[in-house]
């Protein structure tokens, strides 16, 4: 935008003859982005159009003469200078889409990856033959996998629990949009302190599994303005993950089952983690790459 003018003194522009439209204003994008080394141009420039203009992708090419006013154009710059600064486009947009739904995302929520789609879809087969589950989710974050889960079973009641209370207030955001809030209980705490006695069919959790010693080979993306305390998960990632598995089976009622998602090169220390302890029939799932991502075991 005005890169043309670069170098001529700022009173010697003239008038901008060409007007912005929704289609000069894509083009003009996609091109910036692509300069600017993005891996998907068009579709992020859609993206951050179709936000700026607070309407759907589609509507886009619906109206592609619609003029762009001085002041879009001046929020579109912030927009833009963001991105290629490398924040995640959904941090900029505020959303991101996971399984059937649209959730609202903030720098204080881990944005939703497709790749926790196998946790959500394990679940709902698991739970498939249970007439009213009761399901605990820790560390829900945006609550992406537990509301998925309750909007896909009307009987089920869910609980989910984190220990940030601002993930929390995203997730209530969440739970009401897609209207599951009559359903689901909202617990601060320390991954299963909250619960004393109380016990669940299923307890699901993608908890903080990033190995410190991966940490500096994230893309900085992550590193820079995903939450840290959301991804490390201490020596090899098995922090959490080894604290769940060891606490969990006290919290399942009989049959129940526990179920996480784990990074893919985790797999065969996942399996220690279990020996010795009261589950059975430990199995592992494969994300559409075919790399183990959840392990899913019931209380013996
Ligand atoms: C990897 S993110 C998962 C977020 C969301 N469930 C998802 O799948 O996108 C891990 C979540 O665990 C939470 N967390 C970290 N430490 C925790 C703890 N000790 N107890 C409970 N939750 C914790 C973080 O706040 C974060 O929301």
């Amino acid at each position: 935008m005005g890169e043309k003018h670069k170098g001529i003194p700022h009173r010697l522009r003239g008038v901008e003859l060409e007007r912005w439209t929704v289609q000069r204003l894509l083009k003009w994008t996609e091109e910036y982005l692509r300069g600017k080394g993005l891996a998907s141009p068009r579709l992020e420039g859609e993206q951050l159009v179709a936000h700026l203009l607070g309407v759907n992708r589609l509507d886009l090419y619906l109206d592609p003469h619609r003029p762009l006013h001085p002041e879009e154009l001046a929020t579109f710059k912030g927009m833009v200078k963001r991105r290629i600064k490398g924040e995640p486009l959904q941090y900029i947009t505020g959303k991101q889409g996971f399984w059937k739904h649209e959730f609202v995302v903030n720098p204080r929520v881990l944005i939703p990856r497709r790749e926790s789609e196998v946790l959500v879809q394990v679940t709902l087969e698991t739970l498939r033959d249970w007439d009213a589950p009761l399901i605990l989710d820790v560390g829900t974050g945006s609550g992406c996998l537990i509301i998925s889960i309750l909007a896909d079973l009307p009987n089920a009641v869910g609980i989910a629990a984190d220990i940030s209370l601002d993930a929390l207030r995203i997730a209530k955001k969440n739970a009401a949009h897609i209207k599951v809030t009559d359903r689901l209980a909202l617990v601060q705490g320390d991954l299963l302190a909250p619960f004393k006695e109380e016990a669940f069919h299923a307890i699901i959790s993608n908890p903080p599994y990033v190995a410190e010693e991966e940490w500096n080979s994230l893309p900085k993306e992550v590193r820079g303005y995903e939450p840290s305390h959301a991804l490390k998960g201490g020596k090899g990632g098995l922090f959490y993950l080894n604290a769940l598995v060891s606490k969990a089976w006290r919290h399942l009622l009989p049959n129940g089952f526990l179920a996480l998602e784990i990074g893919w090169q985790q797999r065969h220390k996942v399996e220690d983690l279990f020996e010795g302890k009261p589950y059975t029939g430990v199995s592992f799932f494969p994300d559409l790459e075919g790399r183990d991502r959840v392990v899913l075991a019931r209380r013996r």
